[in-house]
């Protein structure tokens, strides 16, 4: 059966059962209940308030985002800045979008299927290669920032309040991500603004919406299939449904949702600048029968001509580094080449 969104073919009622398109392997489904939070494991919660005036509250959350990039590569955030009044405007026009007729989202409708960052606009069925089952869930992607890179038409005019709140939204998030460069920079002894001059006009920022619609079968299929990010850094909003499982020491733990947080996670150029000390983490998104989930993220990449390589002072006397120089183009290709299959695209430059 040919569905043109997972969205569309669950409100039309014409699923009871998860397509053959969407069934993973036996070997990469969830086990337990799905939605269930009550794991005994608890990502790192770190609160910002006073970071940016009080020394010795900075000194604190640096050591506590050190150690959480240590253990998890995975954290929350709260007090973080960016006001919830946007947050909630942001989440509002997303959710508005979606509610929206398929033929009026199909007019910002992807070219292609592929997952690659170039990607952007509505679409669906998504795969990470060939071959591969498609997630169950549905993306408005846009590139964000710089804002010559912005293609507007895929840019919602509909609801009317859309592109000006993710206009405003990017801003902030772009902002809150300078912060933890920062923040990210001192805990790893290099001066504090060493992240944020390296990439000075060298990055950009790709936002996604992700809709995963209720599933009649939730134990075969994946809203997000395991994979890590391949950027620097990324910030996402995800709503009070839980679904979001990352890997710690062989299990998959979940990620509670706290209200008006974010959650942050390492990306593998940030891998790469450090050799290795903080990894990057794979991840995974499940739905559930009942309620549709939403969240948003942003991530924050190197520009395509960037050379990534472990930061000199990374690196250590006696140690070699751990990962060759490599544009985050060439990067970029040889993950989706790989169909960002977990990690394994990190082995092939170690
Ligand atoms: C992602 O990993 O890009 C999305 C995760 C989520 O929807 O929670
Ligand atoms: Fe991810």
């Amino acid at each position: 059966m040919s569905v043109a969104t997972v969205q569309e073919a669950v409100e039309n009622g014409i699923l009871a059962s998860v397509p053959a398109d969407y069934i993973i392997l036996e070997q990469d489904r969830a086990r337990g209940n799905h939605g269930d939070d009550s794991s005994s494991t608890e990502l790192p919660v770190i609160d910002l308030a006073g970071v940016k005036d009080d020394g010795k509250r900075r000194r604190a959350v640096v050591e506590s985002i050190r150690q959480a990039c240590l253990d998890w590569g995975f954290f929350q955030l709260v007090n973080h800045g960016v006001p919830v009044s946007l947050m909630k405007r942001m989440q509002q026009v997303a959710w508005e979008f979606f509610d929206l007729p398929l033929e009026e989202k199909q007019r910002y409708s992807v070219k292609t299927e592929s997952q690659s960052l170039g990607t952007q606009g509505y679409g669906s069925k998504f795969k990470s290669k060939e071959g591969a089952a498609s997630n169950w869930g549905d993306q408005l992607r846009h590139r964000t920032l710089p804002v010559s890179i912005r293609q507007y038409e895929l840019w919602p005019t509909n609801p009317p309040a859309y592109r000006e709140t993710e206009e405003e939204y990017v801003e902030e998030l772009d902002r809150l991500t300078r912060l933890l460069f920062e923040l990210l920079s001192e805990g790893l002894g290099l001066h504090p603004m060493y992240l944020s001059d390296f990439f000075h006009e060298r990055d950009q920022q790709q936002m996604v919406v992700n809709y995963y619609p209720p599933c009649p079968q939730p134990e075969l299929t994946m809203g997000i299939q395991k994979h890590s990010d391949f950027g620097l850094v990324t910030v996402l909003w995800q709503d009070s449904t839980s679904g979001l499982q990352i890997s710690k020491d062989g299990n998959w733990i979940p990620v509670k949702p706290i209200q008006d947080a974010f959650v942050i996670n390492i990306g593998d150029q940030m891998e790469i600048l450090t050799n290795g000390k903080y990894q990057s983490v794979e991840h995974r998104g499940l739905v559930n029968r009942l309620k549709p989930r939403m969240s948003i993220a942003n991530f924050t990449s190197p520009l395509d001509n960037v050379l990534i390589a472990p930061i000199p002072d990374l690196v250590g006397e006696f140690q070699i580094p751990r990962y060759n120089e490599t544009t985050f183009g060439t990067y970029r290709s040889s993950f989706f080449d790989k169909g960002c299959a977990g990690k394994e695209h990190l082995k092939a430059i170690k």
